[in-house]
């Protein structure tokens, strides 16, 4: 009885590695979860505790965010896939910067299979829809809701 609780232990634990490895939507969807990406990418998923609606699931957000870069938007990921191909995306991926808060370096720091996966949960998604608004400058007045990203001025001591 020990015996096999051991031989299973280890081939539950060696399949967990492979499963890590592995290209697909469903690890596509994992890694957009740890990644946070629907938390600026898809409308509503913060507000619904983690809920993706696959109507809005990675289209983007019309409430920008504002700081010293200007105002952002996160962009319509469905749209920014559907002008590339796989490869491309993993290329894309490794080099990305853009402005903030968007986490290109979470990007940079994932492996070839990963942004892989992502690839295709993003294409599993459906439709491309329309884009996010457009980057506005600072300085210029936002036609949308927005964050402020500002720190509180500290009192001094
Ligand atoms: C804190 C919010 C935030 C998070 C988290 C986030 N993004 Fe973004 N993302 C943005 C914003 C804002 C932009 C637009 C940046 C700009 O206009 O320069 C953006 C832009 C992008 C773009 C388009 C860049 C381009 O070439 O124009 C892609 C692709 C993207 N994000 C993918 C992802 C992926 C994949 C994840 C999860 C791993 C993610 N983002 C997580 C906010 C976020």
């Amino acid at each position: 009885m020990l015996r096999t609780g051991l031989v299973l232990a280890i081939l539950v634990s060696a399949s967990a590695a492979t499963a890590a490895e592995s290209v697909s939507v469903k690890e596509g969807l994992r890694i957009a979860t740890i990644g946070g990406c629907h938390d600026c990418h898809t409308e509503g998923f913060a507000e619904s505790g983690g809920q993706v609606d696959p109507a809005k699931a990675l289209m983007g957000s019309h409430v920008g965010f504002q700081g010293p870069w200007g105002t952002t938007y996160p962009a319509n990921i469905r749209l920014v896939l559907s002008r590339m191909s796989e490869d491309e995306f993993v290329s894309y991926g490794h080099e990305v910067k853009t402005r903030p808060p968007m986490p290109w370096f979470g990007l940079h720091a994932m492996t070839d299979g990963e942004l892989r996966s992502i690839y295709q949960y993003v294409k599993s998604l459906g439709a491309p829809g329309e884009p996010a608004p457009d980057y506005v400058k600072p300085g210029e007045a936002p036609k949308t809701p927005f964050i402020v990203f500002a720190p509180p001025q500290m009192p001094a001591n």
